[in-house]
């Protein structure tokens, strides 16, 4: 056995990130992705995991503060990203402050929304501000921020995204959104709200809704806001990986469509995420259906296993959610499939009981 108590947040963390990176053939001489993940731990990350968390972050289920996703595109670029919660900082956007200069952010689009998301008195709901650190090999990171449309409580959620947008030049998509993605009620909420921190025109804004207990149909009906998505495509990956159409009564489907300023009469894309993690027994069963979903889009289902190895040794049988989400895209920004891996810090959720055929078996 590895004893893990020799091991601090960000040397156990750190050491997935960079095996990741590496794995999927980045240059081994770069190390932004560490010194930004160690920013972003800041003095938590030098806390020993076999210590209980000193904060329960909602980003895994084992409160570790940060989760991987492996990105495969149909251009053939493999993209690592990193998302986090800056737990140790004296306020959410202190991380922020740090990196603006040295990695070129621009943050108008977050300060002309900081007041709605943002706001002084108390958090409420599940968080605050999280981050996505964006690794592409032999090119400078990426940094996006998520917002939470839940953080004035779930009355307020969608006047906060309609005025979010607003600010953002992008009034004339929030009516569309409702309609294909907000029909059923109380069901169906607005949980993030995403930015592109980069200095582009194409820099995108995205808006992210959960389904509780939703059907395939629903999702079929959410991505058809968007010009060519093919409800095909989720109705297979949904029966591949969530081995149903539904309903998915465990944690919810999230939607989320993508906008660019100046086009806000139409999303640009659409993304499906499945957390497959409660949909499988295990984490063995979870990776033979990515691979065949990988398979079936003509992405290297070697590359999977590559990014298990490095993030995690333990048998894959003997947990549940190292693979913690599922994600297809697909639109003109771009089309392909994620991987959400934790880092499971903290803790490894016990695996579930496969269901037997044996009760079916015929006796003679
Ligand atoms: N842990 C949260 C959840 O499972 C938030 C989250 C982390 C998430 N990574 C995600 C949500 C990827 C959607 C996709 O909901």
């Amino acid at each position: 056995m590895v004893d893990l108590s020799m091991y601090s947040l960000y040397s156990h963390a750190g050491g997935q990130l960079d095996r990741l990176c590496r794995a999927v053939g980045f240059d081994p001489a770069e190390r932004r992705h560490l010194d930004l993940l160690r920013l972003l731990l800041g003095e938590s990350g030098e806390l020993s995991v076999s210590e209980p968390a000193q904060f329960a972050s909602n980003v895994s289920d084992d409160t570790t503060p940060i989760e991987f996703s492996v990105a495969f595109d149909t251009t053939g670029e493999c993209v690592i990203r990193v998302l986090g919660e800056a737990i140790g900082a004296p306020d959410p956007r202190w991380f922020l402050d740090r990196v603006a200069a040295e990695y070129g952010l621009v943050t108008d689009r977050l300060d002309a929304v900081a007041d709605l998301f943002l706001p002084h008195d108390e958090r409420r709901g599940p968080f605050t501000l999280w981050y996505s650190l964006i690794f592409r090999d032999g090119a400078a990171p990426k940094i996006k921020v998520y917002l939470n449309p839940q953080i004035s409580g779930p009355t307020m959620a969608d006047s906060l995204v309609s005025e979010g947008l607003r600010r953002l030049n992008l009034s004339a998509a929030f009516d569309p959104v409702v309609e294909h993605a907000l029909r059923r009620g109380d069901r169906d909420n607005f949980t993030f709200f995403a930015l592109d921190l980069d200095d582009d025109p194409l820099s995108r804004v995205k808006v992210y809704i959960s389904h509780d207990a939703a059907e395939s149909e629903d999702a079929e009906h959410a991505a058809a806001l968007v010009p060519g998505a093919d409800p095909m495509l989720i109705r297979e990956f949904l029966a591949v990986l969530g081995g149903r159409k539904g309903p998915f009564g465990g944690r919810p489907l999230i939607s989320s469509y993508s906008f660019v300023e100046g086009m806000a009469d139409r999303p640009g894309n659409y993304s499906l995420y499945l957390p497959i993690r409660s949909y499988v027994p295990d984490d063995e069963v979870a990776r033979a259906r990515v691979h065949a979903v990988l398979a079936q889009f003509d992405f290297d289902p070697g590359q999977l296993d590559k990014a298990l190895e490095a993030v995690s040794k333990r048998p894959l049988r003997e947990g549940v959610g190292l693979i913690a989400h599922v994600s297809l895209r697909m639109g003109e920004f771009g089309s392909g499939i994620t991987v959400y891996l934790s880092s499971e810090a903290y803790e490894v959720t016990p695996p579930r009981k496969r269901s037997a055929l044996r009760a079916l078996s015929l006796s003679r």
